[in-house]
């Protein structure tokens, strides 16, 4: 079987899907890995390496989307290469399929198996496999970093010849696995971190890394799926929410917003008026912005100053992290690879096992995810 790794297209996209430590486990597995040439060098991964862990390096990206039984990459390939799989050949990275029918159908036609990084249920189990959680952690980490280098105060509490210097204050708006990192990250750089999160068994996990946890009144009931996500809050709840979080903006120096709704557009948190209020100086980075952002005022992509406030909206945070979000990627990838290869070393689609069954797209023409079906219903 061979087993392929393109080289990203995406603009911003630094990462590799598979490191020369994991291709090494699967070389011993005797699959036959296929890495592009180049395709881990922005992450620091060089072909030598590669090559020293027994993969081949491939300079034909035509001969590597046409051979590939088992085509591993980070975001979906363009169409033009989709295009040159084989049927029945099997593709796994993130495909938002949700979000993505046009793609779905494109798979559907082509016969190819295709596996969603993104589609891992969230369970124990899983956890190895979680993708989006070990990218999310890189995200709220770089985030916080962003934060402390684009303010023009320190963090912690200074005790200087000069004088003290009170420690800065860090607002941090959704604590999930991005927020939560965020909040780490700042507590370890001295500031003082308060957090807020709908659902309200998160109070604990904000409280047990240092932080302060922001009550809103009767918000926080029935407010998450039985996955475990938020659900949309109604608008005259987010309205009681934006008046609470106005009062803790107006002192923050640094705002860092999280929250996001799967399928959603990403919820208005911060308003251009709460801008308008905080202090001269303050940096607001909305990890959202790839879903429209939490400020009213981000701009996905860029850096900009409204009300001499920085409002920074990057899209490409694990990339920032490249040779890390590699490595984590692709222990990810290689925890499902496990699962899916069998003893005689052949992939086997067990959709008994709930990973398989909700991870799997399309298969043989098929809609498999359980949760595409029931949308398109
Ligand atoms: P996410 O990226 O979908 O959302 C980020 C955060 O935004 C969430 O905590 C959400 O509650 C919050 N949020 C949504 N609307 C908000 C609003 N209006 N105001 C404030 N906050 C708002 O979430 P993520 O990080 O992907 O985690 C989703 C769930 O999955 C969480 O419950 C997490 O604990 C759970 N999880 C479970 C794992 C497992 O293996 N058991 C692994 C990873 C996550």
């Amino acid at each position: 079987m061979i087993i392929a790794v393109p080289k990203e297209t995406g603009k911003l996209e630094k990462r590799v899907a598979l490191i020369p430590e994991t291709a090494k486990q699967l070389v011993d597995k005797n699959f036959d890995v296929w890495i592009e040439k180049d395709a881990g060098h922005a992450s620091n991964f060089l072909d030598s390496a590669y090559e020293e862990a027994g993969a081949k390096v491939i300079a034909d990206r035509d001969k590597l989307f046409s051979e590939a039984d088992l085509l591993l990459s980070i975001l979906t390939p363009p169409e033009e290469d989709l295009q040159k799989l084989k049927k029945d050949s099997v593709l796994v990275c993130f495909l938002w399929a949700l979000q993505n029918e046009e793609l779905v159908e494109k798979l559907q036609s082509l016969g190819v198996t295709s596996l969603g990084m993104d589609a891992i249920p969230r369970i124990s189990r899983a956890q190895n496999m979680d993708a989006l959680s070990s990218m999310s952690s890189i995200a709220g980490y770089k985030a916080a970093l962003i934060g402390a280098n684009e303010l023009d105060r320190y963090l912690p509490m200074m005790m200087t010849a000069a004088g003290t210097i009170a420690p800065a204050k860090v607002l941090v708006l959704g604590a999930g696995v991005a927020g939560l990192q965020a909040i780490a990250t700042a507590k370890r750089l001295g500031a003082k971190v308060e957090a807020f999160d709908i659902r309200p068994e998160v109070k604990e996990q904000v409280e047990s890394l240092g932080g302060t946890f922001v009550e809103v009144p009767d918000v926080g009931e029935d407010t998450e799926t039985d996955s475990g996500y938020a659900k949309e809050l109604s608008e005259d709840k987010q309205e009681r929410q934006r008046q609470v979080i106005h009062e803790h903006a107006q002192k923050s120096n640094i705002i860092i917003t999280t929250a996001l709704i799967p399928g959603r557009p990403a919820p208005l948190l911060i308003t251009k008026e709460m801008v308008r209020d905080m202090q001269p100086g303050s940096v607001v980075v909305d990890i959202a912005a790839e879903q429209g952002g939490n400020c009213e005022l981000t701009e996905p992509g860029e850096s900009v100053l409204k009300h001499e406030v920085k409002i920074i909206g990057p899209l490409d945070l694990p990339s920032r992290l490249a040779y890390h979000a590699s490595k984590l990627y692709s222990k990810n990838m290689l925890a499902l690879l496990n699962l899916l290869i069998d003893e005689e070393g052949e992939l086997n689609f067990d959709f008994e096992d709930e990973i398989i069954l909700k991870t799997t797209i399309t298969h043989h023409g098929e809609i498999i995810s359980p949760m595409l079906k029931e949308s398109e219903s």
